[in-house]
């Protein structure tokens, strides 16, 4: 059994909870807040024994052995390494880190302590996922050549950790990383990246389009943003067919997915419907208590941070950017 512990308050602890609760192996027992009222107040609300005032004294904590880093992007990758430093397991929210090299430094912190990291990507640990990229893999498309997605959603918190540029805030780093995943996750990993954004008088983009070129001549497109209605989209097409997954990336229980081909359609699910979250914290006790391989290995992160990065930087430069060797 593993004794998990919350660093920070923020809204998504809401999905959570009850997936570290409902999950095989796993058990939910201290929160840290900056703030001791917070914490103390949040303990009590979701009826977690334990409540810190600051995060290191989470971290010292001995009765935690996994920390969920639920704190804003910029702060991600120095608590991940703080906790790994530790001694504890860490499972960090999206985007991991904003650069390469913060991951680089959290895969040493990793290795060095003989702890599991693992990027809290939900979606991308749902057996839908799995079964997509086997069904490509299989040819069930024929050669796959282009890939689009995309996630927009109207951003109403006027005070949101997304409006901050200091605090990793930009729709690219939000919610441009589930299209930017799923089209690596589906046809791999781009040699070259376009982009454009429309910037906030804050400077974040609150609107930005990508294209990412393969060698192999498969293009890709996705777009992301805050200032738009709600639209998710994740779709293969090639040479024989489209895979569609519908109701992507928040993984619903009416997500499936649609294989069309030769004038047909077919419905395609994966089991019984599952919580992605709770997925995630499975996959992560697996990986802990029995060796069983991440399906979203650093490496995996790594290289979504890379392109993630090469996508702002070609947006600033106003050309394309190749995706460096590593
Ligand atoms: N996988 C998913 O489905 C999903 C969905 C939404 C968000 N996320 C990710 O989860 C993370 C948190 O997002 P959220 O929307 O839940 O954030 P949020 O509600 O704004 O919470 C962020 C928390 O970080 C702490 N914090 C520390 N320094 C801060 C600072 N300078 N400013 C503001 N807060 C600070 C605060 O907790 P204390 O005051 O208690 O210390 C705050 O509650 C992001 O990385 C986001 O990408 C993932």
């Amino acid at each position: 059994m593993l004794r998990w512990g919350l660093l920070s308050t923020a809204r998504i602890n809401r999905r959570l909870i009850p997936a570290i609760r409902a999950a095989e192996g796993a058990e939910l027992v201290a929160v840290a807040s900056r703030d001791r009222a917070r914490a103390e107040a949040y303990a009590r609300q979701w009826g977690i024994p334990r409540a810190w005032g600051n995060y290191e004294a989470l971290l010292t904590d001995p009765q935690v052995d996994v920390v969920y880093i639920s704190l804003p992007n910029s702060l991600h990758a120095e608590w991940t390494i703080r906790a790994a430093q530790q001694g504890k397991h860490v499972l960090c929210e999206k985007p991991l880190a904003l650069s390469v090299e913060q991951v680089d430094r959290i895969i040493d912190a990793a290795e060095s302590a003989g702890v599991v990291i693992a990027e809290a990507v939900m979606y991308l640990y749902h057996p839908l996922l799995q079964k997509a990229q086997r069904l490509v893999k299989a040819g069930a498309i024929g050669q796959a050549t282009l890939a689009r997605a995309a996630f927009t959603f109207f951003l109403d918190r006027l005070h949101d950790v997304r409006w901050k540029p200091d605090l990793g805030g930009g729709s690219l780093w939000d919610v441009g990383s589930y299209p930017v995943s799923f089209i690596r996750w589906m046809v791999g990993e781009p040699e070259e990246v376009f982009g454009w954004q429309t910037l906030s008088a804050g400077g974040v983009d609150t609107a930005f389009a990508g294209i990412l070129r393969y060698d192999n001549g498969i293009l890709a497109h996705f777009d992301s943003g805050f200032r738009q209605q709600f639209y998710l989209q994740a779709q293969v097409t090639g040479t024989e067919g489209t895979l569609t997954l519908k109701r992507p990336f928040l993984m619903t229980p009416e997500s499936h997915l649609v294989l069309q081909r030769a004038g047909e359609e077919e419905r395609v699910v994966a089991g019984p419907a599952q919580d992605p979250y709770r997925c995630e914290v499975e996959a992560l006790t697996a990986a802990v208590l029995d060796g069983t391989p991440l399906p979203v290995p650093l490496d995996l992160s790594r290289a979504n941070v890379a392109t993630l990065a090469a996508l702002y930087r070609s947006a600033r430069a106003g050309k394309p950017e190749v995706i460096p060797e590593t």
